[in-house]
């Protein structure tokens, strides 16, 4: 079941086109990570997924339902974090999840659950102002948590964060995830969204430029690195080679796109023309480099937050 459809999506400000026709579908229970540089149209898509920004045009579809009622009911499913969420400082994190559960109707009792849930229990008596910028993300996450929402949608939640806050959100995610929960979430970080998400729709200037799992995306094509005889020497030998996508020369090895990944019927192929190797070995493509090819150099999100 298709949890988020959208169909050629739209929003201009003005001149500008923030978000320019993007259709992509969310199915049920996956991670998917809406990946793209500053100014793509991320936190505008999510904002007209949520209701709080109008589309100029195209169509949204909730949990199968579109129309004013529809989504209506579709974002009653829905939670939701947006950049900044409002907290009292003066309140602990559980009063102040105590006054988000009111709003929404949630219980006394899943207030509980959902501080466990993003590991503040210990800490839930503590003021909001004393809580670390991790910690306060990690609320925000709970506060959405309340209610028991099915989508979860996340407007770069790992932003800010050191490489251990970064893997506290991942593995709540995964937590939530694992519970079959149905999260949506943007970033503008590629390790992020490769080790978080299942799914990923790359998004550049509004448009979304390639919508894939992040294992067909990283896996999908090996790059084979190939030493022992002369890169050119390869190059020329593997050019009628069907399984052969690109060849590039770094130095004294040629790296080889390949449509599948059998390296023995590779070097068999060379072989065949004479070229023997020394080395041969296969490397996973990361989605950075997926988003290079995809978007030109300059273009590459930050890489900011390895852990
Ligand atoms: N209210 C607005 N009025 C005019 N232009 C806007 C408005 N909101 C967004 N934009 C423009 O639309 C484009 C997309 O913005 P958006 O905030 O959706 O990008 P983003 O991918 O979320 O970026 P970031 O990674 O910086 O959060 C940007 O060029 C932005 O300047
Ligand atoms: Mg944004």
């Amino acid at each position: 079941m298709n949890v988020i459809e959208t169909a050629a999506l739209t929003k201009r400000y003005g001149a500008q086109l923030a978000v320019d026709g993007i259709s992509f579908t969310v199915e049920r229970g996956q991670v998917f990570g809406f990946l793209g540089p500053n100014g793509s149209g991320k936190t505008t898509t999510i904002g007209m997924l949520l209701g709080i920004i109008t589309p100029t045009a195209g169509r949204i579809r909730l949990f199968g339902m579109t129309g004013r009622k529809g989504l209506h009911q579709g974002r009653r499913r829905t939670g939701a974090t947006l950049e900044n969420p409002n907290f009292y400082p003066y309140l602990s994190g559980s009063d102040n999840l105590r006054v988000v559960a009111n709003v929404k109707g949630a219980s006394r009792r899943s207030i509980d659950e959902v501080l466990q849930l993003v590991r503040l229990a210990d800490r839930k008596r503590d003021r909001y102002q004393t809580y670390s910028l991790g910690m306060k993300q990690r609320l925000a996450l709970a506060a959405t948590m309340l209610g028991d929402p099915e989508l979860i949608v996340l407007d770069e939640p790992a932003n800010g964060l050191d490489p251990e806050g970064m893997k506290e959100i991942r593995e709540i995610i995964a937590d939530l995830a694992a519970a079959g929960k149905t999260i949506f979430l943007s970033s503008h970080l590629l390790l992020e969204v490769e080790r978080t998400c299942s799914h990923v729709a790359i998004i550049r200037r509004g448009r979304i430029i390639r919508q894939a799992s992040v294992r067909e995306i990283t896996t999908g094509t090996t790059v084979a690195e190939l030493r022992g005889a002369a890169p050119a020497a390869i190059a020329s030998a593997l050019e009628a080679y069907p399984e052969s996508v690109s060849v590039q020369v770094d130095g004294d090895t040629a790296l080889v796109e390949l449509r599948d990944d059998d390296l023995a019927a590779l070097n068999r192929y060379l072989s065949g023309r004479g070229v023997y190797l020394s080395h041969l070995t296969a490397r996973q493509r990361s989605l950075e480099e997926v988003f290079m090819q995809l978007t030109g150099d300059e273009e590459a999100p930050a890489l900011e937050g390895a852990a």
